[in-house]
């Protein structure tokens, strides 16, 4: 069963089995296999009965839902006539049925200062920053671009838009100045929401100056408000910019929740589609509270007395969801760090573990191997035998990595859920459920109740076992995108157009004759840096904007950390090759969209080979880019443009 030996190099050919521990499936709200196929199969006859059910025993109504699904393909609505209130389902509730003693929330800053807020201080602080900008004139509707780092008033920040019905757009604080301009003005934002400064790795990143310079290109905004986090001097525009503690020192502790329609919209998420410009997510109030809760339940095991740590930031779905949303609604004690995972030194995620007793850590595979690289006497410094449960996300996890995993951080006795999703999907949709599924090492294993996938061929139709596909969704699910902000022809072009009435999700997988998924990759131009999401037109058109630059093309490479590594060949105006121009690109690059799109390579060239079409060839480059393809003295990129003709098919 357990084979520690033998080199396992392809996903495709792992065999192993891992069963859920005894002592683990014994507690467990799922749990046996039996039990999940009942459920399961339950909620596959009936889907609509099966999220009604849910929805009305799961969620506080103001006033209850009369239908529970409305689906006109492609929109979907789910319980209709309902109001209820996410920040209210995820603070109030709990401070109302008795548990506002419990801690909702455990702070790590980077420099190792700490703060604990239960359910009624989170409430208390919640409260007061929704007065706060209700006092600036935001209420229901307004959005409100939130571009902070992970602190307790990151999340604060999320809650009370939602307490108050303004539309919260979370923007990672490592995307420049151009992007987040780029989603203002896409929103028509009415406030951004940040910090003078982040810490990373022991120095203040400047997030105020970098919201100044957005400002300058955001006509809609009329806000800005400050929290003060480093004691960094800050530009100030009187009128404009608020102290976040100064904003509230003002403001009541009190502040109802805003009955809130079912499919008002809760937040705006921007990522990374197979164009240039980025697509904001559109997710509304209950479904979509309703999926976070029941999947982080189903998927963690949750339970009271729990120490739940999803290192994800907030500035991506996964912190949405399982920083606050899910866990939140459900009533858990989060971790929440700020820094850097090797600050002050590469053990401070097992010195958080020991020193909080983390029993379920969330995390993604890029992080897994940096741990990996740093070496194993970082982690063997620390007791970790709190820990029962280990997830990861983000990108597939390959199997070496997973061994590790279940070894070094494990202790061979948590299950790992290795849960597969996306922004479009507002929650898991597919994981083992830790109690009832054995693992394979390398599969997200099976789908989640409710959960429909179907591997259909170019003709949509269902492919057989082992087979690879497009992974398709055949019925909607509560947790489901319900447009891309502003764009909705773009909806249904990429996600519901190729396949007639199934999701299409954009990953290619393949189901195994004990029925487990195991995901092959993106089926557009997608990369996946470190877990995220970023579009190769994306990182082309920044480089096309730098005044040198004639053309370019950007594919994916393999890179022992991160996953994929930015490769880019560019083809020059009039400047000759040199390395201070390639630095100078990598910052051009990293100034238009933010430092996690830098090249790795940047390769200079007289011509890119194209089909005779004028397409990029761009499978030809991704594996120049990897070094299957030799470009050497001999072989220029020139000389593909005739392969380019004998290859015009491929493309
Ligand atoms: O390609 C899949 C990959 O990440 C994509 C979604 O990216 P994003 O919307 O940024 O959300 C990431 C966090 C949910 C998917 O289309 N992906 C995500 N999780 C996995 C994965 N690929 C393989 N295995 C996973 N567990």
């Amino acid at each position: 069963m357990v084979d520690h030996h033998g080199q396992i190099d392809n996903v495709m050919h792992e065999s192993r089995l891992f069963p859920p521990p005894a002592e683990f499936s014994q507690q467990a709200r799922i749990p046996t296999r039996e039990a999940y196929d009942q459920l399961w199969q339950r909620a596959a006859d009936d889907p609509v009965k099966f999220w009604e059910e849910l929805g009305r025993e799961e969620l506080h109504w103001f006033e209850p839902f009369t239908k529970t699904l409305e689906w006109n393909e492609p929109y979907a609505e789910w319980f209709v006539g309902g109001k209820t209130n996410a920040c209210y389902n995820c603070v109030d509730k709990h401070v109302n049925e008795g548990r506002g003693g419990r801690t909702a929330i455990i702070w790590e800053g980077e420099p190792g200062d700490q703060r604990t807020l239960t359910y009624s201080d989170l409430l208390e602080q919640v409260c007061r920053f929704a007065n706060a900008m209700k006092s600036l004139g935001i209420g229901k509707g307004d959005r409100v671009s939130i571009y902070m780092p992970m602190t307790p008033e990151l999340a604060i920040a999320m809650l009370a838009c939602a307490r108050i019905g303004a539309v919260h757009s979370v923007i990672f604080a490592g995307f420049s100045a151009e992007a987040i301009a780029e989603r203002n003005n896409d929103a028509g934002a009415k406030a951004v929401i940040t910090a003078d400064a982040a810490w990373r790795r022991g120095k203040a990143l400047p997030l105020k100056h970098t919201v100044d310079q957005a400002l300058v290109k955001s006509p809609t905004v009329e806000h800005c408000i400050v929290l003060d986090r480093v004691n960094e001097a800050v530009e100030w525009k009187h009128g404009r910019d608020h102290w976040w503690h100064e904003l509230v020192r003002e403001a009541s502790p009190e502040c109802p929740a805003e009955p809130m329609d079912s499919e008002a919209p809760l937040f705006i998420l921007y990522t990374s589609g197979s164009t240039g410009k980025p697509k904001g997510i559109k997710h509304t109030t209950a479904g979509y509270n309703l999926y976070a809760k029941k999947s982080f339940e189903w998927v963690f095991d949750h339970r009271e007395g729990d120490v739940y740590w999803c290192t994800a930031d907030c500035g991506w779905i996964t912190g949405h969801s399982y920083v606050v949303y899910g866990p939140f609604s459900a009533g858990a004690t989060c971790l929440m760090y700020e820094g850097a995972p090797n600050h002050p030194s590469e053990d401070r995620f097992w010195d958080i573990v020991e020193r909080h007793k983390v029993t379920l850590f969330y995390t993604a595979p890029t992080a897994i191997r940096a741990f990996i690289k740093w070496g194993n006497d970082h982690v063997q410094m620390h007791d970790l035998s709190s820990l029962r449960l280990l997830g990861t996300v983000g990108e597939g996890i390959n199997p070496q990595a997973w061994m590790w995993y279940h070894e070094m951080i494990g202790d061979e006795k948590c299950p790992i859920v290795d849960t597969w999703w996306q922004t479009e999907t507002g929650g898991i949709m597919m994981s083992p459920l830790p109690g009832a599924i054995a693992t394979k090492p390398g599969s997200c294993c099976v789908p989640l109740p409710g959960i429909l996938p179907v591997i259909v061929d170019e003709d949509g139709d269902e492919v057989g076992v082992d087979k690879g596909g497009w992974l398709t969704i055949a019925h909607p699910w509560p947790g489901m995108l319900r447009g891309i902000w502003g764009d909705e022809d773009r909806y249904q072009e990429v996600y519901w157009s190729k396949v007639p009435g199934k999701y299409l999700a954009g990953d290619n997988a393949r189901r195994d004759g004990d029925g487990y998924y195991w995901i092959m990759g993106r089926i557009d131009d997608v990369l996946n840096v470190s877990g995220h999401r970023l579009s190769t037109i994306e990182i082309e058109s920044a480089l096309v904007s730098h005044p040198e630059v004639a053309e370019a093309a950007a594919v994916g490479r393999p890179h022992e950390l991160k996953g994929e590594a930015v490769a880019v060949f560019v083809t020059l105006k009039n400047a000759k090759p040199s390395d201070e121009l390639r630095e100078a690109l990598k910052q051009h690059v990293r100034k238009e969209i933010g430092a996690l799109a830098q090249p790795d390579d940047i390769r200079f060239t007289n011509a890119l080979p194209k089909t005779r079409s004028g397409k990029i060839m761009r499978r030809l480059l991704k594996d120049i880019a990897a070094g299957k393809e030799m470009v050497g003295d001999t072989t220029t990129l020139e000389d593909y443009s005739i392969i380019a003709h004998l290859r015009d098919d491929e493309e």
